[in-house]
């Protein structure tokens, strides 16, 4: 299969590596936000061109107000101190989902960090931020009722906030959860589904290397023989 061209990840498990390590969630969290930045450049630094990062979702919003408040601090400084990495890298930033449930100010650094990423060529990092794969749907269907008429697939598509994307092609999920927690739901459908049993912030570039080579040696026969 050679190398996805798409690699969707579940970044599960901080808050189950800080506490094994009698540490305060966040501090999982903040270890897994290093790990994301390292191994995001690893994946296009191997040839993935779509790299999707499942950040946070709309049902986390419903966490203790201490954690989620945690989580803002750490989006606050990925998006100050990271932006310009990805200028660096050549690589243009993306982030989906509802940003209206975030602080104000969170939504406004995450498109200005869009803007000032805009002409990178060499790949595209997606952020899932306030994102829920159930809410996404409503809201293509919603806007299909609004337009009046019937929509084929790729008419449907493109009412998806992943609409400039192709499908994921392999999706990995950290920390020892299968199921999908409301990601990517409709575009999904096809993906080579890779579940590691390591907490996201142990999650090494060697693992995403064997999952990759996982996927290089499977068949997708997408409903055919
Ligand atoms: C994933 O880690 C990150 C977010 C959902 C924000 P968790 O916080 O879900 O960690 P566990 O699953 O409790 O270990
Ligand atoms: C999925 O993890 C969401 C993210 C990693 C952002 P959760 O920890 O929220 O999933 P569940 O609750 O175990 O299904
Ligand atoms: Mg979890």
């Amino acid at each position: 299969m050679g190398i996805p061209r798409h690699v969707a990840i579940i970044m599960d498990g901080n808050g189950r590596w800080a506490k094994k390590r009698l540490l305060p969630r966040v501090a999982g969290h903040r270890e897994g936000m290093k790990r994301m930045v390292s191994l995001s450049d690893h994946a296009f630094d191997a040839g993935v061109e779509y790299v999707t990062l499942y950040a946070l979702s709309c049902e986390n919003l419903f966490r203790p107000q201490a954690e989620l408040d945690g989580l803002f601090e750490l989006f606050r400084t990925y998006f100050t101190q990271n932006v310009e990495h990805l200028v660096q890298k050549n690589i243009s930033l993306r982030v989906i989902g509802d940003l209206a449930l975030l602080p104000s100010d969170i939504a406004l650094l995450a498109r200005k960090g869009e803007e000032r990423t805009a002409g990178g060529t060499r790949g595209t990092l997606v952020l899932a931020v306030a994102y829920g794969g159930r809410q996404e749907l409503l809201s293509a269907v919603n806007a299909a009722v609004r337009g009046g008429k019937e929509l084929d697939e790729e008419g449907f598509r493109g009412l998806l906030s992943t609409a400039e994307f192709p499908d994921p092609d392999l999706l990995i999920r950290t920390g020892n959860e299968k199921r999908l927690s409301n990601f990517l739901l409709w575009q999904s459908a096809y993906t080579e589904l890779y579940f590691s049993e390591k907490m996201f912030p142990a999650f090494t570039d060697a693992d995403l290397d064997r999952a990759l080579k996982d996927y290089a040696g499977r068949e997708r026969r997408y409903g055919r023989i």
